[in-house]
């Protein structure tokens, strides 16, 4: 039994197993929770649920709390099936508990279920008293769904705050004083870079706002990953820090190449990256994770795609990680494009024309070279990447 404070509990599910989410689209390297919490006062409520597939052990965790026929409410803070996949396992132990959701939390719930249980509809503000304590709801839209709500706890001063805050991130320990703070602080902002980027002024707004309310926050508890009981605002102050944008001074080169010489023009202009005094990382975009790769970008200030020319195009490895630049829509990042081709040699082009659509400032003419670079074409590299990271470095004053 996992208790938070006395009479609250985690009775989640741990998954040690997953290494993709959303179908296949996003990598766990680490696994994920599920967490789910039982709040015994006078009223019993649950807060989330689980992932269908490991509702058996979710059952487990808590029976070991509470017979679930005893449940009166049911907080559904958002209707993404990891969340609310064990819902109706538990509505069948206790049919006519209240179903709290947000106003939007109605219409994702009762599309994901289509069963009519007793929904009762919160807006920010509005409170459930369950006997010594209340429960305050804050709707939190676009974090990262329509249906996404906050639920606070009086009396124990708990933020449960769903997916904001959690990280992919299996452990044994429950508390992020209980585990290595290094793979915690690089799950969250891989969570943050690719789920919650698009959002970032709403999550600047509604930061504000929480913060507005002036609630003690003893314990911040999301629903994936480590609950932060020590210094919980630690992860707020992050949130509100990468929502303005983080642009480190560093540069991504991300590149395919299919006989070296694109490879080769990526390894000379890293050269000139040093040269101006930044660091870089490259990745070759057909065996990287692109997951790992996006939160790279989020942090570095340049990005440089690279690709060889191919039937009038770039090589299709590129295409997955322009269409998140465009969908993720980081903040003030400048980039560049390179490529070696045979004959046509349409690749640096179309590589910047999708950097301007990603709103990313093309700071210079791509670097076109054909078949092998020589000797003189690669001291070209080396100058292409010292004045990139010499123009970064005056975008950035
Ligand atoms: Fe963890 Fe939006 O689901």
């Amino acid at each position: 039994m996992k208790e938070l404070k006395s009479g609250v509990y985690w009775v989640g599910a741990t998954d040690w197993i997953v290494r993709y989410f959303h179908g296949y689209e996003l990598s766990t390297h680490r696994g994920s929770t599920y967490n789910s919490y039982l709040i015994k006062d006078k009223k019993t409520v649950l807060i989330d649920t689980v992932w269908k597939p490991l509702t058996e052990r979710f059952m487990e965790n808590l029976r070991a709390v509470v017979d679930p026929s005893t449940i009166d409410y049911v907080v559904v803070n958002h209707a993404e099936p990891d969340h609310s996949g064990a819902l109706p396992t538990i509505m069948e132990y206790c049919p006519n508990a209240t179903v709290v959701v947000s106003k939007n939390g109605l219409e994702s719930t009762k599309k994901h279920y289509h069963k009519e249980w007793n929904f009762k509809v919160v807006a920010t503000g509005e409170k459930i008293n369950i006997g010594e304590n209340d429960l305050v709801f804050i709707e939190a839209n676009m974090l990262h769904w329509p249906d996404s709500m906050f639920t606070y706890l009086t009396g124990k001063n708990i933020l449960f705050s769903n997916d904001a805050f959690g990280m992919h991130y299996a452990s044994a320990g429950l508390f992020n004083d209980e585990v290595d703070e290094a793979e915690v602080y690089q799950e969250s902002i891989k969570y943050y870079a690719n789920i919650l980027t698009p959002f970032s002024k709403l999550v600047a707004k509604k930061i504000e706002q929480v913060k507005g309310l002036n609630l003690p926050v003893d314990i911040i508890a999301p629903s994936h990953g480590v609950i932060w009981r020590d210094n919980p605002m630690q992860i707020v102050e992050q949130y509100y820090e990468w929502a303005k944008g983080v642009n480190e001074k560093s540069v991504v080169i991300l590149y395919n190449s299919m006989w070296g010489a694109t490879h080769k023009m990526a390894d000379f202009i890293a050269n000139g990256i040093e040269q101006a005094g930044l660091s870089y990382k490259i990745f070759n975009a057909a065996t990287a994770d692109r997951n790992d790769v996006l939160a790279e970008i989020f942090k570095a200030k340049g990005i440089l795609l690279g690709s060889s020319t191919v039937n009038n195009g770039i090589l299709t490895s590129l295409a997955p990680y322009i269409e998140d630049l465009m969908g993720l829509k980081f903040i003030n990042k400048v980039g560049a494009s390179f490529g070696s081709y045979g004959w046509s040699g349409e690749s640096t082009k179309v590589l910047s024309e999708h950097l301007e659509k990603a709103k990313i400032k093309v700071l210079q003419d791509g670097l076109s070279l054909k078949y092998m670079p020589t000797e003189e074409e690669l001291v070209q590299c080396v100058e292409f990447g010292r004045s990139f990271g010499v123009k970064l470095m005056t975008e950035m004053e």
